[in-house]
């Protein structure tokens, strides 16, 4: 399977960067995750928005292949190699700051930004969305910049391996007494007919699922507000559910070991799972160039 990077297609085993990338030493640097269905990539233009948004408030040069034609191309070409343009699978894009002597402070101007991109297949986890998933809540350390999607993962990871050791899917990250998001997904709660989820601000990441989920929500008539849910609400909920480009909707049965709702996947998360679905395979087709 091929990788690209910087400017060329090269095998995955030999794609190699400097110990001094300032990704690798800093984590200073961005990603993105695109859901790819049958060779399409959904929300295309909302992934590349926020990768460039980015860029822009991390101050990165900002490279020639962050457009919307240049990824399209890009994920055609890696789809193509590892014969994935059927089915599912997932494109990976990352921009680090590139390559320079470690100091703190940004390298020279000119320095080239570091560009990965992958592929991957994907098998959504089907049977999971009619059980429901568990999760357990874990304290939210992060920074007050988790609207930026940054590759410095280490709180998420951190997280969401507690869930892994607890045998639970995610965890649900609380920060003040309010629950902002999961590791690597959105959350949601319906209380009273209403879907709750954490305004996009500084303390969560604006999921490109989590809009599509909201304008699906408006369309089915569902009333949204973006207000959080507290840990203290949370156990009286109605329905729960995560959003993600690798989640979709997934609803939560399970927090913590209490049950939430009713112990099964809800009306609302299911009507929305549905939606989302539709939504998906109407993604349209890229085209090889
Ligand atoms: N993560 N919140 C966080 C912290 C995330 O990392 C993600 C996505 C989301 C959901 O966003 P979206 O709907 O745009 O995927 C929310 C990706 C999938 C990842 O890190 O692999």
């Amino acid at each position: 399977m091929s990788v690209y990077l910087n400017g060329s297609y090269v095998p995955r085993e030999s794609a190699t960067v400097s110990v001094l990338d300032r990704g690798f030493v800093f984590g200073d640097g961005i990603y993105e995750v695109w859901r790819v269905v049958r060779g399409g990539l959904f929300e295309h233009e909302r992934h590349v928005r926020r990768l460039v948004e980015g860029a822009e408030a991390l101050r990165l040069t900002r490279p020639a292949e962050l457009s919307r034609r240049a990824l399209e191309t890009m994920a055609a070409r890696l789809l193509a190699d590892a014969g994935l343009q059927a089915g599912e699978a997932t494109f990976y894009v990352q921009v680090t700051r590139g390559v320079a002597p470690r100091t703190h402070h940004f390298p020279p101007e000119g320095t080239p930004p570091t560009v990965f991109a992958m592929v991957n297949p994907f098998s959504p986890p089907e049977a999971l969305r009619v059980s429901g998933a568990t999760a357990v809540t874990v304290p939210d350390v992060r920074w007050h910049r988790c609207n930026v999607k940054t590759i410095q993962l280490l709180p998420n990871a951190m997280a969401k391996q507690q869930a892994q050791e607890r045998g639970a899917l995610e965890a649900v990250l609380v920060r003040d007494g309010v629950v902002t998001e999961g590791s690597h997904t959105n959350v949601m709660a319906v209380v009273g007919g209403t879907i709750r989820t954490h305004p996009a601000n500084e303390l969560i990441l604006a999921g490109v699922t989590r809009a599509v989920v909201l304008e699906l929500a408006a369309e089915l008539g569902i009333a949204v507000e973006e207000r959080p849910v507290t840990l203290d609400e949370l156990w009286g909920v109605d329905e729960l559910f995560l959003t993600g480009t690798t989640t979709d909707v997934m609803p939560l049965v399970r927090v913590d070991d209490r049950v939430i709702g009713g112990g099964t996947s809800g009306p609302v998360s299911r009507a929305l799972i549905a939606a989302l679905h539709a939504r998906m395979d109407a993604t349209p087709v890229s085209k090889i160039e």
